[in-house]
């Protein structure tokens, strides 16, 4: 299992200028008082985006405010090959880009400069105390979460960014996220795009790969599990077998996106190793629980 070190961070809480007086207030409304032990990871999916702009910096702050063990971003690449946090291919979502550049449909992440997304507008849309946020590098986000809570890396659409793979190597490089104790638990870089993935593990084997999607067949596993760490399906599509298998070949699966407390449970004991959720303060409250129920049984 991989642990991140939330332990280390027991009675911080740590709000910092990026959070602002709004993402603050949420923290504390958020965090909780002593982190949590658990077995299962707990992951901030597009930071803790429940309660703040998904792919933000507030978003990804406050997720390490709760003490998720991990905060999941997606990254893209503009046109001027820099790394930005988006999940959508096109700005239009979660950005005023069709205000600003009424002429550019349709808003593609690729056809701006980094420059120009960074004039955009990424708060309001989720509220107007967000109003200003940025879209983030990943330059900022890793400053953001460096020491604080480990990081899930979606590579979006690689196949639309040519040399990402490599500009992510040496960014994370550069931060020193790819020194030798990167398996002890600080990163996991994922992907729908399985083949993507092979290329980037042969660049970086030493950082995890997680797939996300699936689940594969049992006659694929040998050949996945020699270089992938992790299988990560939607929950809707995990059962007990599933589990098994990923175990039984070595690896581990942290699904996605699950927000409902009862579902946590039942996928905590389906036996999964972590959950992907923009309730990261659901989970852990859950997770605690459960630990509670197994100490006084
Ligand atoms: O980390 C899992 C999840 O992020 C994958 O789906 O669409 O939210 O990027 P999506
Ligand atoms: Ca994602």
């Amino acid at each position: 299992m991989l642990h991140a070190a939330r332990t280390a961070l027991t009675g911080l809480f740590v709000t910092t200028a990026l959070v602002g007086g709004a993402s603050g207030a949420l923290a504390e409304e958020h965090s909780r008082g002593s982190a949590s032990s658990a077995e299962v990871e707990i992951i901030a999916h597009r930071g803790a985006s429940a309660y703040a702009p998904e792919n933000t910096l507030p978003a990804v702050d406050l997720g390490a405010d709760i003490r998720a063990d991990y905060v999941e971003i997606d990254v893209q690449m503009s046109s001027d090959g820099e790394l930005v946090v988006m999940h959508d291919t096109t700005l239009a979502r979660t950005t005023d880009v069709e205000t600003h550049y009424p002429d550019r449909a349709p808003w593609n992440v690729r056809d701006f400069t980094l420059e120009e997304i960074e004039a955009l507008d990424a708060g309001s849309w989720f509220g107007a105390e967000f109003a200003g946020t940025g879209v983030p590098t990943l330059q900022q986000v890793l400053d953001t979460l460096r020491g604080r809570a480990g990081l899930l890396l979606e590579v979006k659409s690689p196949q639309l960014y040519p040399g990402i793979a490599e500009a992510i190597v040496a960014e994370l490089d550069g931060e020193g996220w790819l020194q030798a104790d990167s398996r002890a638990g600080r990163l996991v870089v994922q992907s729908f795009d399985w083949q993507f993935m092979e290329q980037f593990n042969e660049l970086a084997p030493r950082v995890p790969a997680g797939l996300l999607g699936g689940p594969p067949s049992e006659a694929q596993m040998a050949e996945l599990s020699a270089w992938a760490d992790q299988i990560n399906p939607s929950h809707t599509r995990v059962t007990s077998a599933f589990v098994d298998m990923v175990h039984r070949y070595g690896m581990e699966t942290w699904p996605y996106t699950v927000n409902d407390a009862d579902r946590m449970r039942q996928l905590i004991d389906l036996g999964v190793d972590g959950v992907i959720t923009d309730r990261p303060d659901v989970l852990i409250e859950v997770v605690d629980e459960e630990r509670g129920e197994r100490q006084a049984a």
